[in-house]
């Protein structure tokens, strides 16, 4: 749409002068390829009719009215139907009430916003058509004039600031909308407060083994071997098995006291028995090679390579951070026992520790 300052009667004024008086079948004896002009510009109704402007006015109105109408019907949605509700509905037939009724409501919203907004435009905005010479790409001072007064012409003819009805029920509508996108952010569950900072392994958890869920004794675990192992008491049958074995899951090494290069390590072990999180710290998978010459486990994921005589600290790949350690002792019984949670969140970083 384009538009004149003050030319809605005479069009033929911003045509080219070679087109004055050129156009249609005198034009085109003398060529018969010319620009055949602009047809006359004709009113519509609710141009001459105030009455039909009024009716058009209301129609538009109502729609973005409805679109209101449509979010909220979304978000009541939301909240009244229960996830594994199923209605029948025809002609589709069985069909989730939440889906079909968020469906429908966010349909209508949107549906409403776009045809309010069209029939504005067809009805009630200028349709008059501008033929327009090319101006040169700069614009100066007085160009840039002009199109000030055009875009001021043309607010003035859209009726937006003089049509107050339709202006504050398209803003209602258009601002709604963005509502229920903020309803769904719901679904992304409840928030996971501290759950990622701890485990299941507490002061005096047993240690057992992951194949025989039998306690481990020092005399089980020989220098060389590798072990893996998980707190007793988590059942493969418990409702968050995999939640809580993908955080507590350790393996158990022996290494000969001498070749413990890490003081603190050491300490935390039990007569060259530590224990470290199977949880790879770059994304996650579990490690599984162990090099008992060297002391050092690979994560056959991307290959990083963490040094179990030196902290678990990483000596190759893309991990961050080494390896959490569990501080372990032995019980009254004889068993390899926690002496608390892994000092560090385990697996890969949520955030810079
Ligand atoms: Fe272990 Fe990538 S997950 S190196």
């Amino acid at each position: 749409m384009s538009h004149e300052t003050g030319s809605h009667n005479d069009v033929s004024d911003n045509l080219p002068s070679e087109q004055h008086g050129g156009h249609g079948a005198e034009a085109a004896r003398t060529d018969p390829f010319a620009d055949p002009g602009l047809p006359p510009h004709e009113h519509r109704r609710q141009d001459i009719d105030e009455k039909a402007a009024k009716h058009s006015e209301r129609v538009v109105a109502g729609l973005f009215t409805l679109s209101m109408l449509g979010t909220l019907g979304f978000i009541a949605s939301y909240v009244i139907f229960p996830v594994g509700k199923i209605v029948y509905i025809f002609p589709v037939g069985h069909v989730s009430a939440l889906n079909f009724s968020l469906g429908l409501t966010l349909g209508l919203a949107l549906f409403c916003i776009g045809a309010g907004a069209v029939h504005w435009a067809r009805t009630l905005m200028s349709d008059e058509e501008i033929a327009d010479e090319r101006h040169r790409v700069d614009a100066d001072d007085e160009l840039r004039e002009n199109v000030r007064q055009q875009w001021i012409t043309g607010a003035k003819e859209s009726g937006f600031g003089r049509r107050k009805l339709i202006r504050n029920t398209m803003f209602g509508a258009v601002s709604l909308v963005p509502l229920a996108g903020v309803v769904l952010l719901r679904d992304l569950g409840p928030l996971p407060e501290d759950k990622l900072q701890h485990t299941l392994w507490a002061k005096g958890k047993v240690l057992v083994n992951t194949n025989t869920n039998k306690p481990l004794r020092p005399e089980d675990i020989v220098v060389g071997s590798l072990t893996f192992g998980q707190p007793q008491g988590l059942e493969e049958a418990d409702d968050d098995f995999q939640e809580q074995i993908a955080k507590a899951a350790v393996m158990i090494v022996r290494l000969k006291p001498e070749d413990i290069k890490d003081k603190r390590e050491a300490d935390w072990g039990h007569d060259g028995i530590v224990v470290f999180s199977k949880i790879c710290t770059h994304v996650g998978c579990p490690i599984s090679l162990y090099e008992q010459q060297t002391h050092h486990v690979l994560c056959p994921c991307h290959q990083s390579t963490f040094d179990l005589s030196d902290g678990a600290r990483v000596i190759f790949g893309p991990a961050g951070h080494p390896l959490p350690q569990l501080r372990i002792s032995v019980n009254g019984e004889g068993n390899l026992v926690a002496l608390g949670d892994f000092e560090a969140p385990v697996g890969p970083a949520f955030w810079e520790r």
